[in-house]
């Protein structure tokens, strides 16, 4: 029987990671009068945190195919495509708070959420739940093909309502921008590397 555990040495190391993260930002949070700013102010490390750990899983197929045949490069990039699972379950955990939080604008606030935000936030929400709970060996052969449809599905769905939201606040702050150029490169990064794949295969 393979050994898990030496195949993924790192990936304590990438969840706990996350969760210091979580703990340092709220630690770090600044003083508010009104519990309202606390809630939005985890709101947004929550959502900063999950999609660094998104995009860190997104770009771990084009970065092997970019870096992987560099010799000094090729141990730390075949160990950093073995984790990418704890990368998407690193980005779940900062999300869930991120849920936690959204729970706590009803459940303190008393703050009525947007019927079209629940369906496809909570709808992304679902499925990055989904994509946490398959995300095994025994998953993947129970359901096979569409396992790669519900992750590949999932994982832009994410990335939709990520570059989406960052966009939207452009216009109040500037530095989102980062945030939006990030993810349409990883996105032309795997696009570039879907494609190459594609058409070797056809030569
Ligand atoms: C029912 C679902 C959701 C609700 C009600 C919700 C609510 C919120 C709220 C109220 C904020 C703003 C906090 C503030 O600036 O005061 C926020 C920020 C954010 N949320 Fe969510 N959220 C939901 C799901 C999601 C999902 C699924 C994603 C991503 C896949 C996401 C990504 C973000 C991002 C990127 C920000 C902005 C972070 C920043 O300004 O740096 N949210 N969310």
């Amino acid at each position: 029987m393979t050994d898990t555990k030496s195949l993924t040495p790192y990936k304590w190391l990438v969840l706990g990671s996350c969760v210091a993260m979580l703990a340092l930002s709220y630690l770090a949070m600044p003083t508010y009068e009104e519990i309202g700013d606390e809630i939005g102010y985890m709101l947004r490390v929550t959502a900063r945190i999950a999609f660094l750990f998104l995009m860190l899983a997104y770009i771990a197929r084009p970065v092997r195919m970019l870096l992987g045949n560099v010799s000094s490069l090729r141990t730390g990039v075949r160990q950093y495509m073995k984790h990418r699972r704890f990368l998407g379950l690193a980005m779940a955990i900062a999300h869930t708070v991120h849920a936690g939080y959204i729970a706590s604008l009803q459940l303190v606030l008393g703050q009525e959420l947007g019927i079209e935000i629940l369906v496809l936030g909570g709808g992304a929400l679902v499925f990055m739940w989904l994509m946490a709970a398959t995300s095994n060996g025994p998953s993947v052969d129970l359901l096979g093909k569409n396992w790669r449809r519900l992750h590949l599905f999932g994982l832009h769905y994410l990335w939709l309502v990520f570059v989406y939201t960052f966009a939207g606040r452009i216009a109040e702050d500037p530095w989102y921008i980062v945030a939006v150029v990030a993810g349409v490169l990883g996105l032309l990064l795997r696009s570039w590397v879907y494609w190459s794949v594609r058409s070797k295969r056809a030569r």
